[in-house]
């Protein structure tokens, strides 16, 4: 055994696949039995397809449409390069990011991930003890596995509340209430999923699935997948204990900006929209009493728009006009990609998959690994650029090419 590990330790190393990442990566990956081997958080991608149910894995990992926004995510990074500033002392540097009086060790945010039980026995209570190890914000999802009583146990201090709308206020309302009660302080309303979205690719993976889905869980379609976003709800869910289901929808195609005063008025928390893309938006979010907002396309996993949220963030901010803080996520998957966020005027960054990835793989240690992998980039994307502080990012510290390369 030992034998093998070094034998493919020395391949990976080997001259003769310099210009084969990919073999390389093959090759490495055989050789992972610890979450803190990972290089980086691709490891965990291969390492979670490998450790998940095709069903479970079609969940996390697709899109919509033809996953061109998922795509693009991804490929809007591109546009972006960055600007290298010289002798500039970095042999300290501030990587601490404040959001609403609170402070975090890095701008990387957990974002919300429904169903986390479906990547690992631990769900949402291991990714909650990760962002408790690295002090980084989690966001826990309408749809957790764990209610939210149990996961600011885990975290061990507060954590936002994911909020899907519903379509009855008085169900929404109980919702706020229970997480403001159990310590939330802000809640995140998402409003990129109205009504329903397309789920083609991922209803592939779980026609190929060949187990009997209800042997782990009552609904084999709406619950653990929840294909059917505006449609119903499941009972299952621990945030719906003791809330009657019949015909409730998880979100609703009627609700316009008055929601968020009605909302509002039934809670302490702090009121962050996710889901916005557009400048119009932005502005309208800012006059209806937002304060904060999430740039976020749902991971791919909502509208196909064809733009990365990353290319959204410049209109976002200029809605904005410093009045209130920005989040953006969507395909985040190396240091300089937060960088870039930052230079263009957000506060932080969100991870989705990347998280699921490490928790599939080595449940929390594996959040703490791929934490540990995006801060050390960021760092050295600062310390090359000359950034001392994440307020020493600024727009000067990228140039936008105008188009994807
Ligand atoms: C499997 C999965 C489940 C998700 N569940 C939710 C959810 O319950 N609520 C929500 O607002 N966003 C949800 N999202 C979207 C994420 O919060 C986030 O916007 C997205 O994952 C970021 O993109 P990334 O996965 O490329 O990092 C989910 C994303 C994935 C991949």
């Amino acid at each position: 055994m030992s034998s093998r590990r070094s034998f493919l330790k020395f391949l990976a190393g080997s001259p003769l696949l310099a210009g084969m990442p990919i073999a390389v990566r093959a090759l490495a990956q055989g050789d992972i039995d610890k979450a803190v081997d990972a290089l980086d958080v691709f490891d965990f991608e291969v390492l979670a397809k490998k450790a998940l149910p095709p069903a479970h894995w079609g969940y996390m990992a697709t899109g919509v449409d033809g996953e061109e926004t998922l795509k693009a995510n991804r490929e809007g990074f591109t546009r972006y390069q960055l600007r290298p500033r010289r002798f500039v002392d970095v042999s300290r540097l501030e990587m601490s990011m404040e959001l609403f009086g609170a402070r975090y060790n890095s701008p990387i945010v957990l974002c919300p991930v429904g169903s986390q039980k479906a990547f690992h026995p631990d769900g949402e209570l291991g990714a909650a003890r990760a962002a408790q190890a690295k002090g980084n914000l989690q966001i826990l999802s309408t749809q957790t596995s764990y209610g939210v009583e149990e996961v600011i146990k885990a975290r061990g201090g507060p954590i936002w509340y994911q909020l899907y709308t519903t379509d009855n206020f008085e169900t929404t309302t109980k919702l706020v209430k229970r997480a403001e009660a159990s310590g939330c302080t802000v809640t995140a309303v998402t409003v990129d999923l109205p009504a329903g979205r397309n789920t083609a690719t991922m209803q592939r993976f779980q026609r190929a699935d060949t187990r009997a889905c209800g042997t782990c869980h009552s609904d084999a379609t709406g619950n653990l997948a929840n294909p059917r976003v505006g449609g119903g709800v499941s009972a299952s869910k621990p945030m719906f204990a003791g809330i009657n289901t019949q015909g409730l929808g998880l979100t609703s195609p009627s609700l316009t900006w008055d929601f968020i005063k009605r909302l509002k008025d039934v809670t302490k928390m702090k009121v962050v929209i996710k889901g916005l893309e557009t400048r119009e938006d932005a502005a309208l979010a800012v006059e209806h009493g937002a304060d904060g907002i999430i740039v976020s396309n749902h991971g791919g996993r909502a509208t196909e728009t064809g733009r990365g949220t990353i290319e959204c963030v410049a209109e976002v901010v200029q809605g904005v006009r410093g009045r209130i803080p920005i989040i953006v996520d969507g395909g985040f998957r190396r240091g300089t990609d937060i960088y870039k966020a930052l230079a263009l005027g957000a506060t932080a960054a969100g991870i989705g998959r990347p998280y699921i990835w490490g928790l599939s793989a080595f449940g929390q240690q594996g959040v703490e690994r791929v934490i540990d992998i995006l801060n050390n980039e960021l760092r050295l994307a600062m310390v090359g650029c000359g950034a001392r502080s994440l307020k020493e990012i600024t727009p000067a510290s990228i140039v936008d090419t105008g188009r994807r390369a």
